[in-house]
């Protein structure tokens, strides 16, 4: 069996059980900001899990596009994934415990073939927030499991939640054995040994886990269940890894006849990061320096350094993903729709890396010579960070390179310095949507919108190298700050102050639309920090005389902003002037 057909049997026999199909959402959730990618199938269903009517019904089977990268540095080995799709059947506010179970042993046992006696399942046992699962223990005999075949486990094991709080509950998980030796007298589904590979859950939700840590009852008694579909693929195949199956091994074995230096762990990491990328990129991300973006620039950085490792010519790239497209096509058509985008996207981020990388180096080589001078034998996090952060050399190649020159790095607290960054580059990039306009007067929303024009005419006036460096708003007047290496000239002043007076007088329309952070700069549209906006920005347009990515709010058309006069011409910082300026009406 493909992996195609064990989906095609799973929503196949759910829906004869009166579920309803529906298409996998995308890896990037829409409309929740709250998490970067969808990361199990009930992502896409909580609100009907709370309790919304659901447009399909109370009984849903899905199969959905997960990417999690909590594990991301241990992909390479013989079983973690970054993308995977899970599948899924729904009780939302249907079935419970008991036909859950029944469902899961037929499918498992009549529809897959697979024998009962590969297979043990383990249940909640109890703690103060909810009781010892022994119902579902007596459902799992009923349907014929052996009681030796039970297990008991605590929260740990048994209780699914996604994230701190939300809906929740036990969950019951079903493992098979591989036959391999058991690893000691107490070998078990949880000991982790490889013996039994989990491959279903069944969580009865019926919790939620609210903000204080305390739990509640749902309205209403949920079925959450999710099955890794490569897991299952490679079980039923009989393969050790999901590397060897078809969904994996076309493109293992193309990269081993271009290897020149060959190496597994390299191969599986090219080849999961390669379909990950695919995957996140036809669902409409694009690299960049935070958040989602910045998981994808990692994940295709990470593939090219290991076809750098594996000795294979990166002008190979484009042919490797038309065969990942060939592989994964008829299971992911967006792959095939967005065929032109994975490829431009991948293939630029190449080059910015090859850039990165050069200048990284010689960065850090400088600074080794210099530490070996010293006698010193370890590369500080802060050095790490700085290569990242002025050079967007990867924490990654800064051990790899340091270590092979003897070096000891400390990535622990290089991970904590980063995280610090990223939570800044959040709070600019919110607060920034804000407007910095937490007092939305008619009166402050005109001088915004009068600071674009300034900005504008300042352009024109003086040179199109001046360029925004802060801007401080009141209802009575405004203050901008422009990079500029010289005094205005009283006759410059004038010259400014009448330009924005004649597109006031034109009465332009202001107009927004949202786009991707990179069409916009191309597009010519001013910002002040470019990395610390999100990927998709809104960009206000005055006329056709002004651009600027901005959260805005502005008024509609300029004729609404009155007289406009410079009050003061100052110095602000080295090479940074002031202008105040104030609005008659
Ligand atoms: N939501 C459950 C999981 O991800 C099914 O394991």
């Amino acid at each position: 069996m493909t992996a195609i057909e064990i989906r095609n049997k799973f929503l196949n026999y759910f829906k004869s059980k009166g579920h309803q199909i529906i298409p996998s959402a995308p890896l990037i959730p829409e409309n929740d900001p709250s998490v970067l990618f969808t990361t199990a199938g009930m992502h896409p269903l909580v609100p009907y899990l709370l309790g919304e009517k659901h447009p399909e019904g109370t009984r849903i089977v899905d199969y959905q596009k997960c990417l999690r990268t909590v594990d991301i540095d241990e992909v390479g080995d013989n079983r973690h994934l970054t993308f995977f799709e899970m599948l899924g059947n729904w009780s939302l506010g249907d079935y419970f415990k008991e036909d859950s179970i029944k469902y899961s042993m037929e499918f498992l046992t009549k529809e897959l073939n697979i024998p009962i006696e590969k297979l043990s399942v383990t249940c909640f046992e109890g703690d103060n927030d909810a009781p010892r699962d022994e119902e579902t223990a007596k459902l799992w005999q009923e349907v014929g499991m052996p009681k030796e075949r039970i297990y008991y486990f605590g929260k740990e094991d048994n209780w699914w939640i996604a994230g701190d709080e939300g809906p929740c509950g036990p969950d019951t998980e079903i493992f098979y054995d591989t036959g391999k030796a058991p690893c000691s007298d107490r070998c078990n589904p949880s000991c982790g040994c490889g013996k039994y590979v989990e491959i279903w859950n069944n969580v009865f939700m019926e919790y939620c886990k609210n903000a204080d840590g305390t739990y509640t009852k749902l309205k209403q008694q949920n079925v959450d269940t999710g099955l890794g579909l490569e897991r299952m693929n490679m079980l039923l195949q009989g393969k050790e890894t999901p590397f060897d199956t078809e969904i994996f091994k076309p493109m293992m074995d193309k990269l081993e006849t271009l290897a020149k230096n060959d190496s597994i762990e390299s191969r599986r990491i090219v080849a999961e990061h390669l379909r990950a990328s695919m995957m996140v990129i036809a669902d409409g991300g694009r690299p960049s320096n935070i958040d989602r973006g910045y998981i994808l620039r990692r994940l295709i950085r990470r593939m090219i350094r290991h076809l750098n490792k594996l000795g294979i010519d990166l002008n190979n790239l484009k042919d490797l993903i038309n065969l990942n497209i060939e592989i994964l096509g008829e299971m992911y058509s967006e792959l095939i729709s967005n065929r032109e985008a994975i490829i431009n996207t991948i293939i630029e981020e190449k080059e910015k890396f090859i850039k990165t990388l050069e200048n990284g180096e010689k960065e850090l080589q400088k600074e080794l010579n210099k530490l070996k001078e010293k006698n010193v034998d370890i590369l500080s996090a802060e050095e790490v960070f700085r290569l990242y952060e002025t050079y967007g050399f990867p924490q990654e190649v800064t051990k790899e390179i340091a270590e092979e020159s003897g070096f000891k790095v400390d990535l622990e607290t290089f991970d904590k310095l980063f995280e610090e960054h990223q939570k800044k580059s959040r709070l600019g990039s919110e607060q920034k949507f804000k407007g910095g306009l937490a007092d939305q007067s008619p009166e402050t929303i005109a001088y915004h919108t009068a600071t674009h024009l300034l900005n504008a005419a300042l352009k024109v006036v003086i040179s199109s190298d001046v360029h925004q460096k802060g801007s401080n708003i009141t209802a009575e007047r405004m203050r901008f700050d422009f990079s500029c290496d010289h005094k205005l000239t009283d006759e410059e002043k004038k010259q400014v102050e009448d330009l924005v007076n004649k597109w006031i007088d034109e009465g332009l329309p202001v107009t927004v639309e949202e786009m991707e952070k990179e069409k916009a700069i191309n597009s010519g549209a001013e910002c002040m920090f470019i990395e610390k906006y999100p990927d998709i920005v809104t960009v206000y347009s005055i006329g056709n005389v002004s651009k600027e990515l901005c959260g805005g709010p502005h008024v509609k058309n300029t004729n609404e902003l009155g007289k406009f006069v410079i009050k003061k011409e100052e110095a602000s910082s080295a090479g940074v002037r002031r202008i105040k300026a104030i609005l008659i009406k």
